[in-house]
């Protein structure tokens, strides 16, 4: 049992009436049930032998934190702690937009409530919306504060108001914490940048090269291209301060507790304007060892276990995201193991599935996407997945080698072929992708893209070619059909459901042009939007098919995460084949073809999986019996099914 339930449990006579239970006594409850854990981290990363007094800091701090969660917003953490894993529902859908491209600006973000009503959307992330650097700022991820919204974006009032509309319209928010950096305008850098060593220490900074030499041996390049090796020299102060990211993004140096502290008070006055998701950004980046490659270090995990064990006392209905896009076998660890398991983050992205999709989509095979993820080990109970197919960021290629050896592949060729698939190297493939990051000291690379151009819709379009452009559509639905059933939160980029192309007008403005990242950040195609009455229209389409199978997923209780995913296999190597299992008749088997070709499998399966009656078998999503041929279920390309137990 994780913390948060062993809370539940001990407060279950209480919560039976939220509305009447007083938030500080049950405060105190969290922070008696947490304290043993709170402490035994702390004092793990910060020994009472080097930091004397830091814990008791630490004890003053969660009380005076808790003081600032406004009434509303304590009340509201009740409601959530009696739902329980409420994040694990199948009624979850999320959106991620980009809030001035989406429409213009926070007041525009609320005037489309009912877009997002209309299409089921009760999950919004909102990408950076905090004040940052004039240039260059990774589209805000270089922040100057971690809660003074940018004019761009509107007001601070006009965050409450949004905050407030959104709660009342039952969609939750997400917003990013930029936990491993600022930026070097922040004004922690900027003291440091005068001389201050008490702010140089929130930092790390080195006075010559013998520390930053001994790191790079081990650290790999984020942006090996436009920002190589991971320190930068300030000739202000004469030091070498370590940015992993871009020159202007600052590593903290949390082996300093005074920046845990101000860290943690820095994500309440956040999420107090009514944040329920915190996206806890690259934080497998968190702790620096020389000697490693700084990444999913041991320290890093008690850090963000310390992060959410705080943040579960103060603010108890508010959620960590983990953003980390490292190997499969790692990312669960995320979620917490040991004594820590169901500890550290509630959901993690599940960017194994996302780029083995890719990777099905251009193989056309499952192989590898069933040998990865029959290797994951199952998450902790009260843990969810968000499962997408795109965002704001590139494909990675974290497959792990060994298991493309073991289905007779060269792992060095295959990622060369994935790239050269969607990076528009290979005349026949259907993909209009960009190559980002590419590192010609390791031949990394990574993919760019829309979800529709690398599906083949852009190039479909531009040739006029009616079936190539029915395959892509087709592709589309089909692998949102699978984020939308695989268990987990499914977070659609916006745009996609629109089928948006590849935007290149980020190539005539000079801070983003080095990065290819911005070819999949669009505007909102609202005039598509206008338009979606017109059901013959691509874009059309696509929204009416998501938005049917959004619906579909709301009333399938099944599709809740109670980690109920079973993959089977089929001989087909074409198809992928998987099954939300419940209790008693319930139960979804969920059918894919990867292929551009129909193909057929053994419907012994569908019988021994009770999903077959009289030789047919029932698809929720078309409402149709359909009926085997010869004992053989036929998929045509790219198409899905949705079967219901007989
Ligand atoms: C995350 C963001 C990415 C950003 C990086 C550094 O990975 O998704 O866009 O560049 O963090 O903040």
């Amino acid at each position: 049992m994780n913390q948060a339930a062993l809370h539940r449990m001990l407060a279950e006579g209480v919560l039976k009436n939220p509305k009447k239970a007083s938030p500080e006594k049950l405060f105190e409850l969290r922070l008696t049930t947490n304290l043993g854990l709170i402490k035994e981290l702390f004092t793990k990363l910060y020994p009472k032998e080097l930091h004397p007094k830091s814990f008791e800091k630490l004890i003053d701090l969660l009380p005076a934190l808790f003081k600032t969660r406004s009434e509303e917003l304590k009340h509201q953490d009740l409601l959530l702690l009696k739902k329980g894993a409420w994040y694990q529902s199948q009624k979850m859908v999320g959106m991620q937009l980009y809030v001035d491209l989406f429409n213009k600006d926070l007041k525009g973000v609320e005037a489309k409530i009912p877009y997002f009503k209309k299409l089921g959307i009760n999950l919004l992330h909102l990408m950076p919306i905090t004040t940052r650097p004039k240039g260059e700022n990774d589209g805000g991820y270089a922040v100057n504060s971690y809660t003074a919204v940018d004019k761009r974006f509107g007001t601070q009032k006009d965050l409450l108001e949004l905050t407030a509309k959104l709660r009342a319209n039952n969609i939750f928010l997400m917003l990013d914490f930029v936990v491993n950096h600022t930026s070097e305008e922040y004004p922690w850098a900027k003291k440091a940048l005068a001389g201050s060593v008490k702010y140089q220490g929130y930092y790390h900074m080195f006075p010559d090269r013998n520390i930053p030499d001994a790191f790079e041996a081990t650290l790999p390049e984020v942006f090996p291209t436009t920002s190589p090796g991971n320190f930068t020299y300030r000739k202000e102060i004469d030091r070498w301060v370590m940015t992993v990211f871009n020159t202007y993004q600052w590593d903290l140096n949390y082996s300093n507790p005074q920046v845990f502290m101000e860290m943690l008070s820095n994500l309440i006055a956040m999420v107090n304007a009514g944040v329920d998701v915190v996206r806890f950004d690259a934080l497998a980046f968190l702790w620096k060892k020389i000697g490693t490659i700084s990444q999913n270090l041991p320290e890093a995990h008690l850090l963000i276990a310390l992060f959410r064990m705080c943040l579960q006392t103060v603010a108890p209905g508010v959620i960590l995201l983990a953003e980390a896009i490292v190997a499969p076998r790692d990312i669960v660890k995320y979620f917490g193991e040991g004594n820590l398991q169901g500890n550290e983050c509630e959901v993690a992205y599940n960017a194994s599935l996302m780029a083995l999709l890719w990777n099905s989509i251009a193989t056309k095979k499952t192989l590898l996407l069933y040998k990865s993820l029959k290797s994951i080990p199952q998450k902790p109970k009260e843990t969810t997945w968000i499962n997408y197919l795109r965002c704001h960021d590139d494909i990675g290629l974290g497959f792990e080698n060994q298991h493309i050896y073991e289905i007779g592949w060269d792992a060095d060729m295959h990622r060369r072929f994935l790239l050269d698939y969607y990076c528009q190297v290979l005349d026949w493939s259907p993909a209009t992708g960009y190559v980002f990051m590419h590192n010609p000291k390791t031949g990394d690379g990574r993919i760019t893209g829309s979800c529709a151009s690398l599906a083949g819709l852009e190039k479909a379009l531009s040739t006029k070619n009616q079936n190539a452009i029915q395959q892509a559509i087709d592709k589309i639905i089909m692998l949102h059909s699978i984020i939308l059933s695989y268990g987990g939160i499914p977070l659609i980029y916006a745009g996609d459901e629109l089928g948006t192309l590849n935007d290149y007008s980020y190539l005539n403005d000079t801070h983003k042009k080095e990065d290819s990242r911005w070819v999949n950040r669009p505007g909102h195609d609202w005039n598509a939007v206008k338009t979606l009455s017109q059901k013959e229209k691509y874009p059309s389409v696509i929204f009416h098919a998501l938005k049917w199978l959004i619906g579909l997923r709301k009333k399938l209780g099944v599709l809740a995460d109670s980690n109920n995913t079973m993959l089977h296999e089929t001989n087909n190597p074409h198809v992928l084949i998987y099954e939300r299992t419940g209790i008693k008749d319930a139960g979804v088997l969920v059918l894919c073809n990867f292929d551009e070709h129909p193909q057929v499998i053994d419907g012994s399966i569908l019988n021994q999986l009770c999903y077959l009656k009289n030789g047919a078998m029932q698809d929720i999503v078309s409402s149709k019996t359909i009926s085997l041929n010869s004992g053989l279920v036929q998929l045509d390309p790219y198409q899905f099914f949705w079967l219901m137990k007989a």
